[in-house]
């Protein structure tokens, strides 16, 4: 089938390769011509493992084309997909201003029938807006009609997920619409689960909540855990067990971050607001966040009385391994926090070091190795669990550091091997090594 697919986010790219992957011929819109440029050479804007490979290899087949040109992208589509961003406004709810502005170059520039179909996360009502923003503004005498299609995918494993989803959810209140979706995704192989606009709308947003919720409430455990001598990672493990808890997700850290979680845990408070209803447990979620990404700090100031001076090793910036995106990362809090206490910072990602040049105090010194961070260093903070670190290995610390004092935030290393080194080591929800 004929696709089109606006905006070339995360989302927008892994959807617009993947189904030109699947067979689909696709045209991936996005308004940034410098972007778009690249695209058709088969570069990715985004770290993203395998999406190169796969652009390529679909840019050579035909079946993949880049333009800034609605007209163009839009010329005989069966559907056109919906995959711009919804940023957070200052209260905390999603701008739809994106979202709208496609619905308005829709209905100006489509010249058959066709399925709008929503990938973008959006409030619960807002398909229904960006159907009735269409039939508002149509210039020819069409018919469209607007599915949701939520997406599940995760950042790092974009093309893993879309290729092995639990499940596609289609909300279309037009069963033909529905099935023109269901028939589009059927190469996927995956079970697809069908409902009602509104319900498809609030599943998204519910399946986020929840996930964000098992990372609280493992954090809030793993706190009690470090206050009554308990170890998290096996009261995770105990609890996993339970087929109806599941093992997923209940690994206790500094906090969730990411372009996804704290956007729409926020935007989803503020939906319930709306409709007159306070979503407690989940403000409670996002403030147990908050402390969260602070304890690293409190931990540091606890065993040191200032770090005044100090010169700190920062391993992992990013929100979390295998992506460069740095949005919402624990890092940009902490590194905040250790500059103005007087740190002196060395940091290391294996990818991210470009957005956080953008992002991060200036003041900060970035090398290209975990050993040229440890490099004569006070103390090491760990903030993101990539394999380059966790693998690292753990004699090095004492022959490069001045002394072996690690604070790790995201439980990188087995009790036993640290003390094995003789590391003196913090870590989130177990025992001290010293
Ligand atoms: C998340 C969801 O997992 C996807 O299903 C969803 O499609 C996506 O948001 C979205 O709405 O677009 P993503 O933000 O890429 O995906 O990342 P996750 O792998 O879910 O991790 C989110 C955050 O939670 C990270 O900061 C991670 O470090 C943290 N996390 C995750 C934990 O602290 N503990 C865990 O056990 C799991």
């Amino acid at each position: 089938m004929k696709i089109a697919v606006v905006g070339t986010g995360y989302v927008g790219l892994v959807t617009g390769v993947c189904l030109a992957d699947i067979g689909h011929k696709v045209q991936c819109i996005d308004i940034d011509s410098e972007k778009v440029e690249k695209m058709r050479l088969g570069f990715s804007p985004i770290y993203e493992p395998g999406l190169e490979e796969l652009m390529v290899k679909n840019i050579a087949e035909k079946r993949l084309f880049f333009t800034t040109n609605h007209k163009e992208g839009f010329m005989d589509a069966d559907a056109i997909y919906i995959a711009v961003g919804t940023p957070e406004n200052d209260d905390g709810s999603a701008n739809l201003l994106y979202v709208e502005r496609v619905a308005k170059d829709i209905a100006e520039n489509v010249n058959s029938d066709v399925v709008v179909v929503t990938k973008s996360t959006v409030p619960v009502g807002t398909n229904d807006r960006i159907n009735e923003i269409i039939q508002n503004n149509l210039v020819n005498n069409v018919t469209i009609h607007v599915v949701s299609n939520p997406e599940f995918l995760r950042e790092g494993s974009a093309i893993f997920d879309t290729f092995n989803g639990d499940r596609i959810v289609i909300g279309a209140d037009h069963e033909p619409a529905g099935k023109l979706i269901e028939e589009i995704n059927k190469p996927f192989d995956i079970s697809v689960f069908k409902t009602d606009l509104r319900s498809a709308e609030m599943i998204k947003y519910a399946s986020n909540a929840f996930l964000a919720t098992k990372i609280s409430f493992i954090n809030e455990i793993s706190n009690i855990c470090e206050r009554i001598g308990a170890n998290v990672e096996d009261v995770a493990l105990g609890m996993g067990q339970d087929s109806r808890i599941g093992n997923q997700f209940l690994n206790a850290g500094i906090g969730y971050g990411g372009s996804c979680f704290p956007k729409d845990t926020k935007a989803l408070i503020q939906i319930s607001g709306n409709a007159g209803y306070e979503f407690e447990l989940l403000k409670g979620v996002v403030h147990v966040n908050q402390n969260q990404q602070n304890l690293l700090l409190y931990k540091l100031n606890q065993r040191f009385d200032s770090i005044a001076g100090m010169k700190i090793a920062v391993l992992g910036l990013a929100f979390k391994p295998n992506t460069d995106d740095m949005r919402e990362a624990p890092s940009i809090v902490v590194t905040k926090r250790l500059i103005e206490q007087g740190a002196e910072l060395i940091a290391y990602d294996p990818a991210a070091i470009e957005n956080a040049k953008k992002l991060l105090s200036s003041e900060i010194i970035y090398v290209n190795s975990v050993e040229d961070a440890l490099k004569g260093s006070d103390l090491a903070l760990i903030l993101t669990e990539w394999s380059k670190i966790k693998e690292f290995p753990l004699e090095n610390y004492k022959k490069l550091m001045k002394e072996a004092i690690v604070f790790d935030g995201r439980n990188c290393y087995e009790l036993s091997n640290v003390k094995e080194h003789e590391i003196e080591y913090y870590s989130i929800g177990r025992p001290n090594v010293k």
